[in-house]
């Protein structure tokens, strides 16, 4: 029997993600839910979704959908997450988790509750050169991590759509929405310490500049949230992390990336991805490593659905998501304080 899945969210990820899952032979969609009737009736037909709801509870009461996939604004991810575990549904929500810690606790609770299983859309864990890094990592082949940093960000142009740039929405800017990718990856590689403290700033630059490019549904008057964020982080084992995302970043940077101090060398992203020391030299490593999935996206749905199926474990804990959240909510308070906050 395949599994019946609902998606929640007609934008440009719940495309992506209808545009994924038709693709997977096991799995039947039942219904897509988007207040915004035009947007929901133009998606279901152009992935032949039988039944388009302006809302969540009817639907999960009428289709009972086994698989939920929430790609709504990150204001409605903690409700709408809960009503699909509350239903007996597993659940994938998109990053960012939800406006606070609050509500990820609410998530987790929901999760344990109905026994059903939780993942994120933190598809960069599917690099299977990333997994092999983080391997390398834990067999102690780097020595152990002091300090590590991730950047990330886009060329000028803010996120597009009509939610991104409204804090009230989506929960913050170019720190929650884009660097949250390389951040958990980051995180992940290297073994998810825990997080005691964070100190950071934000910026917004967009309402600043004369005649800024605007790439969302909107004005640079609606803008609540930053384009540039900066934050230092100390962990339990007194390693430390530095994070920074620009929304406006200048062309000839290079767009994102991590970056792992060792105590026997460096780990990063981008090949070569060791480079051991050798004295004032350095030794570059080869790590081998599966061929990459040719879409990570649908790799994520894949092998989610088959923790469903009993085979294998969802890629991301629910300690994995809380600390990423926790070190997000950390970075907005200290930035709203301006002083370091205990995360
Ligand atoms: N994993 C990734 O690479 C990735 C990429 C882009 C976006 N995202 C995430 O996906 C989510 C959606 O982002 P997007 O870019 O598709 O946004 P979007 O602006 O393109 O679309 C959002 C959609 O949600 C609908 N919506 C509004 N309120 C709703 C509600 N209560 N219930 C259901 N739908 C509702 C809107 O009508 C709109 O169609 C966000 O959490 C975002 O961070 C993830």
């Amino acid at each position: 029997m395949p599994i019946k899945a609902a998606v929640i969210g007609a934008g440009s990820m719940g495309n992506n993600h209808l545009a994924l899952l038709a693709t997977i032979p096991d799995v039947q969609i039942v219904a897509l839910v988007d207040p915004d009737e035009q947007a929901s009736r133009a998606a279901a037909e152009k992935h032949r979704v039988p039944a388009v709801y302006p809302d969540i509870a009817p639907m999960l009461a009428a289709e009972r959908p086994e698989y939920v996939v929430v790609a709504s604004p990150v204001k409605y991810h903690a409700p709408q997450a809960i009503a699909a575990f509350d239903a007996g549904a597993h659940v994938l929500v998109e990053k960012p988790l939800c406006m606070d810690l609050a509500e990820a606790e609410g998530i987790v609770a929901a999760a344990t509750r109905a026994g059903r299983l939780f993942t994120m859309g933190f598809q960069r864990r599917q690099s299977r050169a990333f997994r092999a890094l983080k391997r390398f990592i834990a067999d102690g082949k780097l020595g152990a991590i002091y300090h590590s940093r991730v950047w990330g960000g886009h060329t000028m142009s803010y996120a597009w759509g009509r939610y991104h740039h409204r804090k009230d929405q989506s929960f913050g800017g170019v720190a929650a929405a884009t660097v949250i990718h390389d951040l958990d990856a980051l995180l992940w590689v290297i073994g998810v310490p825990e997080p005691v403290t964070v100190s950071a700033s934000i910026f917004r630059k967009l309402d600043k500049v004369p005649d800024p490019y605007i790439s969302f549904i909107g004005t640079a008057a609606d803008v609540t949230v930053e384009d540039f964020a900066h934050a230092h982080v100390r962990f339990a084992d007194g390693s430390s992390m530095s994070i920074e995302g620009n929304w406006l970043m200048h062309p000839r940077k290079r767009h994102s990336g991590f970056e792992i101090n060792g105590v026997l060398g460096i780990g990063s992203d981008a090949p070569p991805m060791v480079e051991l020391d050798r004295g004032r030299d350095v030794d570059p490593v080869e790590l081998e490593h599966e061929p990459e999935p040719a879409n990570a996206v649908l790799q994520e749905h894949v092998e989610f659905l088959a923790a469903i199926q009993g085979h294998g474990t969802p890629v991301v804990t629910f300690r994995e998501a809380l600390v990423v959240q926790r070190i997000l909510v950390g970075l907005y308070e200290s930035a709203e304080r301006g002083g370091e906050v205990r995360v």
